[in-house]
């Protein structure tokens, strides 16, 4: 059963693809393709949906969810994570510890040449790494997520969550 946000975001990865696509055929690399989409689509849909970009993925960042997608910038020879992540997710959720990740889903769209990772989005990443987690849980995270920086963690109901746990040791 998917929760409301995984709906939202999966309609959005479906309004917002054939922007990007649109780019990416006329010969732009993926993330350029993406600011200039999502320039774009704000325009025609009087949206406000930010983009953020690192090394090797480019996030599209909702008031209620991001959608992650994997590339490949040309000075770096790491590709993506996003199906690590994934991965990562259904691991750590199966173990007992999934309330310490904020929650993902895959999303596929038929003949689309990407895929997306859809997450929700939680507050005050950045701001601190004051988790409130019993010592277990703190163990069970540093035995099993690598680059655990302040950047990468949120808040939740008072409760600190991972945001990027694509580099893992599951
Ligand atoms: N679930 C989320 N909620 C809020 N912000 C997010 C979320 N996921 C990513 N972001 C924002 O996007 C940035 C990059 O995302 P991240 O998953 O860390 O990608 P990268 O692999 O490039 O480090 C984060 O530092 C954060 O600012
Ligand atoms: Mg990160």
């Amino acid at each position: 059963m998917k929760t409301s946000w995984e709906i939202r975001a999966e309609r959005f990865a479906r309004s917002v693809y054939p922007y990007i696509a649109r780019y990416v055929r006329r010969g732009h690399s993926l993330v350029d393709a993406v600011y200039f989409a999502v320039n774009e689509y704000n325009f025609d849909k009087h949206r406000n949906v930010q983009v953020s970009s690192g090394a090797c993925r480019v996030c599209l960042i909702t008031s209620d969810y991001v959608i992650k997608m994997d590339y490949n910038h040309r000075n770096c020879s790491d590709f993506g994570g996003c199906y690590d992540e994934y991965n990562t997710y259904l691991e750590v959720t199966n173990d007992g510890y999934g309330h310490l990740l904020a929650e993902c889903s895959w999303i596929h769209i038929d003949g689309a040449r990407i895929d997306f990772l859809a997450m929700e989005r939680v507050r005050g990443v950045g701001k601190t790494r004051v988790t409130n987690w019993t010592e277990e849980e703190e163990r069970y995270i540093r035995r099993h997520i690598g680059d655990l920086h302040r950047y990468n963690y949120g808040k939740k109901n008072g409760r600190g969550v991972i945001i990027d746990y694509a580099c893992n040791r599951t």
